[in-house]
């Protein structure tokens, strides 16, 4: 690991996501900022900056604080491109593709599921991500939920246990079985390497005296709260959410006005997922809807082989801002703070003293051009903890 002081200079424009002066994204032009141990020590105009040991020049770019992908679903084996292939051609998304990634998933060596995870996560490194949640829910029994939230650990501190994401077909005909096992030996096994618990809420998956068991279990055991809600339908999971506290909950494709109004009045973040919209060919979330209410918004990526396979956060950002009527500004505040918000983390998402100094130098003016120049790679460098990658 690099020690010693680290100067990013000549920054054109600096989003630090302060919410000072009534700009939530807390741009500074002309800006520069100072790295020690890993953590931003210092930002102020470039013509103020201290001496330093190192230094990079940022060229007039514009720096972000490193995406946070708060939701993704890393640790599987196989992928689904013919279902994808078949959507495209006019099939409709159930989530029943599911237990398809679940067997392969079980039948994976440890070693591949490790060799995957470390792909994706290095794809999302490359793409800005330098913080991401990471699930179970593709092992949906208690060794193989065990093992996933294990290899998980090794990538992120932000594990999530979602043995409860559809009924495994072993159990098809005794569901109330299942959620006893999610609730028993699956949690014993799973909460000693996870930090959250998830329940796919949605007809054909979990109904909310299910979903409200478990996550009540999943609470005693000293998990936080998340929620898959509202996705495929509208249902009782959004509001379930936010009456446990959920950290988040996250899809929120179809809401009802009662829906939007608990999330207005809670601590609870909406992460919305549009790249699960894209992938499935379903309408988009109405973030707009959601900010004019006063709902904190999150961006994340979804990643997984089913409804979403992107690990990108750029390719999100700019999804948003077309179809989900959210600003540039906005989009890219949902992807680093609200992020942040959704994970309760105030040391990443943000370029503050104190913060973690996870950033990205873009190949770019401004954050403007990540939903401008759509598909385009403009993430020159990024710095986690400090160090370049
Ligand atoms: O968030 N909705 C449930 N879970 C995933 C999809 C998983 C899959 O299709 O494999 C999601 O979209
Ligand atoms: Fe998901």
């Amino acid at each position: 690991m690099t020690r010693g002081s680290l100067l990013v200079d000549h920054i054109g424009e600096l989003v630090t996501n302060d919410g000072r002066d009534g700009d939530p994204l807390g741009v500074r032009r002309d800006a520069a900022l100072l790295v020690e141990d890993g953590e931003v020590a210092w930002t102020g105009p470039a013509r103020h900056a201290p001496a330093a040991d190192r230094r990079i020049d940022a060229g007039g770019a514009a720096v972000l604080p490193g995406f946070v992908d708060s939701h993704a679903h890393l640790v599987f084996a196989g992928d689904r491109a013919a279902e994808f292939a078949a959507r495209m051609a006019g099939e409709r998304y159930t989530g029943g593709g599911i237990r398809t990634t679940v067997g392969a998933t079980r039948a994976a060596s440890d070693d591949d599921l490790r060799a995957t995870v470390g792909r994706l996560r290095g794809e999302m490194l490359r793409q800005g991500t330098t913080t991401v949640e990471i699930k179970s829910g593709y092992g949906l029994n208690v060794a193989d939920e065990a093992r996933s939230l294990r290899i998980a650990a090794e990538f992120t501190d932000d594990t999530t246990f979602l043995g409860a994401h559809v009924v495994p077909a072993e159990y098809a005909d005794r569901p109330d079985d299942y959620v006893s096992l999610v609730c028993g030996p699956m949690l014993a096994a799973a909460a000693p390497h996870a930090r959250w618990i998830d329940v796919f809420c949605e007809r054909g998956a979990f109904d909310a005296d299910h979903a409200r068991a478990i996550l009540a279990c999943g609470q005693a055991a000293g998990l936080g709260v998340r929620l898959h809600a509202n996705q495929l339908g509208p249902g009782p999971g959004v509001r379930l959410g936010v009456e446990l506290g959920a950290a988040s909950v996250d899809h929120c494709t179809h809401l009802t006005d009662a829906d939007v109004d608990a999330l207005a009045g809670s601590e609870t973040v909406a992460t919305l997922l549009p790249g699960a919209e894209f992938s499935t060919r379903s309408p988009y979330p109405d973030a707009r809807r959601l900010l004019d209410a006063g709902v904190t918004v999150a961006l994340a990526t979804d990643c997984n082989p089913g409804s979403s396979y992107t690990s990108s956060m750029p390719f999100c950002v700019a999804l948003a801002v077309r179809e989900m009527r959210m600003t540039p500004a906005e989009a890219v505040w949902a992807a680093t703070a609200g992020g942040a918000a959704a994970l309760r983390r105030t040391d990443v998402g943000r370029l503050t003293p104190g913060a973690r100094a996870d950033l990205i130098i873009l190949d770019a003016p401004s954050h403007l051009h990540l939903a401008y120049r759509p598909g385009v790679p403009l993430i020159r460098q990024v710095l986690h903890n400090g160090v370049p990658r």
